[in-house]
């Protein structure tokens, strides 16, 4: 490595650099063999604080046992082009991004029970759902593949990482990264703008995301969040009856979901919509805690997720409600009869999530 070109302010922990491999799909080995480099692209798994994967027994990956390799895999974050920064120089396009590299021997690993457990962990890393038995050594399903299997495990010996996501650029630069990712709405720019907004606890927040009441306008909530916007939407008239799962996965499978935050991170207002980026967008779920209500924070979060880019350029957006008319009339809404004198139809189906 050369220490000149590396930029302390990029630097990851070991910690987190070893979480960037346990999150992404593949890891990329390089070693050097007496007959030249060797490149290979493996799913691993990170397991008892090494880097783990498998091969044949008679295949190349043989020449790395007993080699010091370097092992690397990376994470896009987001491409930025030029236009988000400067309307006429190409100059500032860039890419965020995470990267990590490890160095480490490449020992294989022979005991059985050792080497189940490592094929387990790849399992759960790359099948999270189950749907097998579990690879125990000595059960009759496994014994002879754990056997003949070719497992190998890196321990690292030294792990860096680097997260570049402008941590040298100025305030006024990440507000219009912010911004330009947030009018993109390309997928996975949402997920870049919170995982960019992190890297920055110390910027202000941009006063497109800030709510009434010193709250926070979270554009890209996920699992985090989930449970406070479930304390606020489970025990509402139109959720009576369905279980907590259920309300959850909506959340998560809806185009666009927003919270917002209070100064201590709590959850205290929610709403998500689901549409078809074109014709219609469908709001449901939409929530204030009591105690922030009637301070306009309803109104800013829904005013915020009607310009959400899953959601700001269908023709119409739909809701129903039982007794919200007036907060909804605030933002537009109003109540119209059924269109070209049609009937709106439902089903449900009669064992739920299995039409017949
Ligand atoms: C409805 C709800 C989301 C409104 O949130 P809120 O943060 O209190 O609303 P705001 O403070 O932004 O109010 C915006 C405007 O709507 C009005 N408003 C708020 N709630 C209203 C209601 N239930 N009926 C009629 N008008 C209402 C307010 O008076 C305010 O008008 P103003 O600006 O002229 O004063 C909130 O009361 C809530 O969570 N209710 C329980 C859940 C619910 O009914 N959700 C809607 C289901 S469709």
């Amino acid at each position: 490595m050369l220490r000149g070109m590396w930029d302390d302010r990029f630097e990851m922990s070991e910690a987190e650099a070893l979480e960037v491999f346990r999150h992404t799909g593949v890891l990329r080995l390089a070693v050097a063999t007496p007959k030249g480099p060797l490149l290979r692209t493996v799913d691993g798994v990170v397991h008892d604080g090494a880097l783990c994967f498998h091969g044949g027994d008679q295949g190349e990956k043989l020449a790395m046992l007993g080699r010091e390799v370097m092992v690397t895999t990376d994470h896009t974050v987001a491409h930025l082009p030029s236009w988000f920064f400067d309307e006429r120089r190409a100059c500032p396009a860039t890419t965020y991004y995470r990267s990590v590299h490890l160095r480490g021997r490449a020992e294989r690993v022979d005991e059985p029970a050792a080497k189940a457990a490592v094929l387990q962990a790849l399992m759960e890393r790359f099948q999270p759902e189950g749907g097998h038995q579990r690879i125990e050594a000595h059960d009759p399903l496994y014994a002879s593949v754990v056997d003949k299997l070719l497992v190998v495990r890196v321990r690292p010996l030294s792990i860096q990482g680097k997260a570049k996501l402008g941590q040298h650029k100025g305030a006024r630069t990440i507000a219009k990264a912010l911004h330009g990712l947030w009018q993109r709405g390309a997928p996975g720019d949402l997920a870049a703008l919170r995982i960019i907004r992190e890297a920055h606890p110390q910027r202000p927040t941009p006063p497109w995301m800030r709510g009434p009441a010193g709250t926070l306008l979270e554009v890209a909530p996920d699992e985090r969040e989930l449970p406070g916007a479930l304390a606020l939407v489970e025990g509402e008239y139109w959720n009576v009856g369905v279980e907590a799962s259920r309300i959850a996965r909506a959340h998560l499978a809806s185009s666009a979901w927003m919270v917002a935050r209070d100064e201590l991170g709590q959850v205290v207002a929610t709403a998500r919509a689901m549409g078809d980026d074109a014709q219609a967008a469908w709001i449901h779920d939409v929530a204030v805690h009591p105690r922030y209500r009637g301070r306009g924070l309803g109104q800013a979060l829904v005013g915020r997720l009607l310009d959400h880019p899953r959601v700001r350029g269908v023709r119409r957006v739909l809701l129903q409600t039982r007794d919200a008319q007036g907060f909804y009339a605030t933002l537009g809404f109003m109540a119209h009869p059924p269109r070209h004198d049609t009937l709106a139809l439902e089903r449900v189906p009669t064992e739920l999530g299995r039409p017949r």
